[in-house]
């Protein structure tokens, strides 16, 4: 495959930066391109120097910055789309806001895809199917939203909705357009603040020896899936011209997720047995504290994976343990 030409909105973000990385090493030019609201320009900290590597800070719904960024790389072959408000703690608190970045931001770059004729990759979410009533999440489920009146935590799953249809009616008019779905991505540079996910949060407890959170007697169960799985579905998703058997990719969804379904009860068990039985942790684990959790927080999120599987032989490789292991190692 040639050297592409690409951008990756939210580059400095939790995924965005590991996929720079692998794009690199893969020998293309890439341009992360980041508001810095969330991401860190330390998480590029391995790419800074290297030839075919750039940063830009920016924000994604400013078209004029963003043709800077096309000019800097000397043209555009391929957007992957990452940068939205992501977060959960934000949905509610911040439901304006994340309509804004998430719905403009998507439209100023597929604008921008369009003009320079280049593909074009979404990063979506399995909060685009709302309640997600009907498990596992596939295409052609309904996906359906609360009350507004209640509470407006789908400001992010509807505006990833909406991000899906924006890009079919790009396909429909001849864009190359894929997307991605990725299930409760983690990995060691997962935020672990307040505003972060609940693996990170969870070893972060641990190490600042708070109490740990579990929300709504977490009895919700969830998919978690290895950064690296996550990444190799992006790098798939993107770089592929095709399916292994010919089919074509334009207007195509893929779930990216582990099928090895946890309670959130049973991530934290599991999280200290491993730190339990590591020889230099020395401190006590965290008392566990059973509160009320977010708004709409779906029951279970399981994906059924059979688009990428049949399309790229995509499957998560990493189990749970391996990850959660491995993230352990990477933070203490
Ligand atoms: N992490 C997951 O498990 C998961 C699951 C489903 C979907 N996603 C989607 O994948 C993408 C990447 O997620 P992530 O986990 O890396 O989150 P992240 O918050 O680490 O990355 C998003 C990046 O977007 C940037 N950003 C926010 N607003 C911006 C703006 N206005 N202009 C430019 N940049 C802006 C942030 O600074 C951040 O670096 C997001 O679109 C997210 O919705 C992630």
């Amino acid at each position: 495959m040639s050297s592409l030409k690409i951008i990756v909105t939210g580059g400095a973000g939790f995924i965005g930066s590991s996929l720079c990385e692998h794009l690199i090493e893969k020998g293309h030019t890439v341009l992360a391109y980041d508001s810095l609201f969330r991401g860190n320009e330390s998480n590029l900290s391995g790419l800074t120097g290297h030839e075919r590597f750039h940063f830009m800070q920016g924000d994604v719904r400013d078209i004029e910055r963003l043709d800077e960024a096309i000019e800097h790389l000397g043209g555009i072959d391929l957007i992957y789309h990452l940068a939205a408000v992501n977060g959960t703690k934000w949905f509610h608190e911040a439901a304006h806001s994340v309509i804004d970045v998430n719905i403009n931001g998507t439209l100023r770059t597929l604008e921008l895809a369009m003009a320079h004729d280049a593909r074009y990759v979404l990063a979506s979410s399995p909060e685009a199917f709302g309640e997600a009533l009907q498990q596992p999440i596939k295409d052609g489920n309904e996906m359906t939203f609360t009350d507004p009146s209640l509470h407006q935590r789908h400001s992010y799953g509807a505006s990833k909705y909406l991000d899906e249809i924006a890009c079919q009616h790009a396909a429909r008019d001849g864009l190359d357009v894929r997307i991605v779905r990725p299930f409760n991505a983690y990995g060691p540079r997962l935020l672990g603040d307040e505003y972060g996910q609940v693996v990170a949060m969870f070893f972060q407890a641990i190490l600042s020896q708070e109490p740990i959170q579990l929300h709504n007697g977490g009895l919700q169960t969830r998919s978690f899936t290895w950064i690296r799985d996550v990444v190799d579905g992006f790098l798939l998703a993107g770089l592929e011209d095709e399916g292994r058997q010919g089919e074509s990719l334009k207007g195509r969804a893929f779930n990216i997720g582990s099928t090895e379904e946890v309670t959130i009860q049973e991530l934290q068990e599991r999280i200290f047995s491993i730190v339990e039985k590591d020889p230099a942790w020395d401190k006590d684990l965290p008392t566990v504290e059973v509160v009320d959790g977010y708004h709409g927080d779906a029951a279970r999120r399981l994906p059924d994976c059979s688009e990428a599987e049949k399309l790229f032989t995509w499957r998560a490789t990493t189990w749970l343990d391996q990850g959660l292991q491995q993230m352990w190692s990477a933070l203490r």
